[in-house]
């Protein structure tokens, strides 16, 4: 049974596909697991970065793409989740030099188009479109869910906007990791997407929820060494919970952005970042496995 991340934030350029493909490597080569990868965003910047474009552009033709999965099982045409997936990607190694166990079902520039024409197909079945709404978002909810006989963490990275497919990962995922810049539009982004997830209408309603209870945990990405990045990071702490652990601005972050196509090791394709990455995995394998506990002791009951 696998738990599912999602990383989210209704903002573009906070980190969200970097920390998604961190949080993949740190998984796999510390934490010993089996990670699959969702690309939701038609950007792909997850899928160029453990796959690099010439990888991403055979899954496109072999039509092994996020868009391609959803498109062709909609419908309940019988094919195999597992067809999609491609096996381990990325160009980190484990100590043994093996690849890192990450497989990764890749992003598609027409996941908003196909998004369009399901919504098109549902619709001849009801006139209200907030029942259709609720019918594509419900169906790639479930198709999301298919994966997870196979994995012990799902990824999924999700596109800025409220496609079906963004909101299809909010309501799938057990955790929502938010990233974000600590500056003044990322702490009204940080917000919005809080309150989306937890369905409140409003702040004060969102902060008299106790932080235990929350389905999301914001990661401070882009640090810069200075008092209004950190007085930001508390003055967002104030309202939503906060990983201890944040991102510093480094160029060994920045350059992890590159598939170089050959298998290193994580530390050294993370270089002056490799602690930081160590450190992010230490905080979140703590809460996978608290996840995964609370899951298993769900199905036992039930
Ligand atoms: N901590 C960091 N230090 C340096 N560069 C970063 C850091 N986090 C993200 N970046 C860079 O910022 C850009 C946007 O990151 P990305 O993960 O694509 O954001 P998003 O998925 O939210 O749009 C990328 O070029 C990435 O390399
Ligand atoms: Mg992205």
């Amino acid at each position: 049974m696998a738990v599912f991340l999602a990383v989210a934030n209704r903002k573009g350029g906070v980190g969200k596909s970097t920390c998604s493909v961190m949080l993949a490597h740190g998984l796999a080569v510390y934490g010993g697991k089996r990670v699959l990868l969702i690309d939701l965003d038609s950007q792909c910047n997850a899928s160029l970065i453990l796959m690099g474009g010439q990888g991403w552009n055979e899954a496109r033709k072999a039509g092994k793409t996020i868009a391609d999965y959803f498109y062709d099982l909609f419908d309940g045409i019988p094919a195999n989740a597992r067809d999609y997936v491609a096996k381990n990607v990325g160009d980190v190694s484990l100590a043994n030099g093996k690849p890192a166990p990450i497989s990764l079902v890749p992003g598609s520039l027409l996941l908003e188009d196909i998004q369009g024409e399901l919504y098109l197909k549902q619709a001849s079945q009801s006139n209200v479109p907030e029942v259709v709404a609720n019918r594509v978002r419900g169906r790639m909810e479930s198709l999301i869910r298919r994966f997870e006989g196979d994995y012990d963490v799902v990824i999924l990275d999700c596109a800025p906007g409220l496609s079906f497919a963004a909101l299809a990962a909010l309501k799938t995922a057990d955790k929502v990791i938010v990233p974000f810049r600590p500056d003044y539009v990322s702490q009204l982004a940080v917000d919005r997407v809080a309150m989306l997830i937890e369905d409140m209408r409003n702040l004060d309603d969102l902060a008299a929820m106790p932080a235990e209870d929350r389905r999301y945990v914001c990661l401070a990405n882009y640090v810069r060494n200075d008092d209004r990045d950190y007085m930001m990071i508390e003055e967002i702490s104030l309202v939503h919970p906060v990983l201890e652990t944040f991102l510093p601005q480094r160029n060994g972050i920045a350059n992890a952005f590159d598939y170089i196509g050959q298998l290193r090791t994580i530390d050294v394709k993370y270089s002056d970042a490799a602690g930081d990455v160590k450190e992010l995995h230490q905080e979140i394998a703590r809460l996978v496995e608290t996840v995964a506990a609370k899951k298993k002791a769900t199905v036992s009951v039930s």
